[in-house]
């Protein structure tokens, strides 16, 4: 019976052929490891925040008036409300460590590399896509962050020479953060920016469907190829990942559960202390200050000296900050993808440029007036904007003279 349902179906939609192309005959490197996890992990997250976003929709208020104690109403009085919301707040943050761990694999195997360029790309315009919907998401709870946050990222677009002030209140919609902002951020965080999302997530599956998965070999698994066309070092997606890919979401899920029942505002790196205070256009908060998962940018941002009494400065090099992400591909010359087989000259480079998105990440937290380590946090962030930049911009010269190993033929199964 399922048989003859299918070849129904199939005569008119292609089901049978989708599975196949995508899942029982897509052939996928053998040596996967851990690492590869993540992309995965990144499509359950996306799905928690649509179903959680869904339910906290049906309770929330998008008016200025009423927003906060909307929130206030689902944690409190709504069955399982709390859940609903800590799902969603501890979801945004699990979200953009998952992101950031998945783009990390990406530069250590070199997968953007041809011919994944567009996987890359799509994947990079996912990263603002994210950032934008977590931005908008936040000023929904109507505390004081996100009202001031709002305000201070909305007055960056004012420091733009000649249009940044309209732009400003064009996005704003008022003279200041309030109801109209509110409004618009709603209906872009829960309709018109998860459609981007998805339709982005489905291009970077078809895009990297079409070439074919990279791993931690860098090694081609298409250039070895059976009699009958498969490669040689190729298994079947599913069972064999599909299988696989549990094990990261059961560790996953463990941790998740962790956090989100024990200290779900995680001392307020995932839900700022400040944002349980209504917003008030009257009272600044003390240290203004983004989620951790923006603050390598914001420490950027900060670490520019205004021109002329201009933060463009800062703002342009926050920018630039993502536009050499996406030139990746085009910047690192090396013949070799994966780290396991580069030289010297690109290992000391990748370090250091992580440890100066910790280090960013870091101080963008704290404020800049203040001392760490006996430095002050804008010299540091200096030194550290500088690494940042270096790693982008000296890579064309030091990944050309590297001394690369010899790349193996075949994946290895260390
Ligand atoms: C909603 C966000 C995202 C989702 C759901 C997603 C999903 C996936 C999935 C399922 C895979 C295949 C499995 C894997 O290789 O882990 C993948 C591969 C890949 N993704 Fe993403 N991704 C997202 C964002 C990004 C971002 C932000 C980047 C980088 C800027 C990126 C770059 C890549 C690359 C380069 C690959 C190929 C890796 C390889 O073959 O070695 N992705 N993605």
């Amino acid at each position: 019976m399922f048989s003859s349902l299918m070849g129904w179906v199939d005569a008119r939609f292609p089901a049978t052929k989708m599975w196949e192309d995508h899942l029982s005959k897509y052939y996928a490197p053998k040596n996967f490891n851990f690492w590869y996890f993540f992309g995965s992990l990144a499509m359950l997250v996306l799905v928690l925040q649509i179903v959680t976003g869904i339910f906290l929709t049906m309770n929330y208020k998008p008016d200025a008036a009423l927003a906060f104690a909307s929130v206030e109403y689902i944690m409190r009085d709504v069955n399982w409300g709390w859940l609903i919301r800590y799902l969603h707040s501890t979801g945004a943050s699990a979200f953009f460590v998952v992101i950031y761990l998945h783009m990390f694999r990406g530069i250590l195997y070199g997968s953007y590399k041809q011919p994944r360029e567009l996987v890359w790309i799509f994947g990079m315009c996912l990263y603002m896509a994210l950032m934008a919907e977590a931005f908008m998401g936040y000023l929904l709870p109507w505390g004081q962050m996100s009202f001031w946050g709002a305000q201070v990222i909305i007055n960056l677009f004012g420091s733009v020479p000649f249009v940044g002030p309209d732009i400003a209140l064009w996005i704003r919609g008022d003279f200041v953060v309030a109801d109209a902002t509110l409004n618009r951020f709603f209906a872009f965080h829960v309709i018109a920016v998860p459609l981007v999302i998805l339709g982005l997530v489905v291009a970077h599956i078809i895009a990297l469907h079409e070439v074919g998965s990279n791993n931690p070999d860098g090694v081609e698994i298409k250039k070895n190829k059976d009699k009958n066309g498969i490669p040689l070092d190729g298994i079947p997606f599913h069972p064999y990942y599909s299988v696989k890919d549990i094990v990261g979401v059961v560790v996953f899920l463990f941790i998740f559960a962790l956090i989100l029942f024990y200290a779900p505002e995680f001392g307020g790196w995932f839900l700022e202390k400040d944002n349980f205070i209504p917003a008030d256009a009257l009272k600044t908060p003390e240290h203004i200050v983004p989620l951790w998962y923006f603050t390598p940018f914001y420490a950027i941002l900060r670490a520019v000296p205004s021109v002329a009494g201009s933060a463009f400065a800062g703002v342009a090099a926050m920018g630039a900050a993502q536009v050499f992400l996406f030139l990746l591909p085009w910047l690192d010359r090396s013949p070799v993808k994966s780290t396991r087989y580069r030289g010297p000259y690109w290992k000391i480079a990748l370090t250091l440029f992580i440890i100066s998105f910790i280090v960013l990440g870091y101080l963008g937290t704290q404020p800049s007036a203040d001392t760490t380590l006996l430095v002050n946090n804008t010299i540091l962030a200096r030194i550290f904007t500088v690494i940042y930049f270096a790693f982008f911009i000296l890579m064309p010269w030091y990944t050309s003279i590297d001394k690369d190993k010899a790349v193996p033929e075949r994946v290895t199964m260390k």
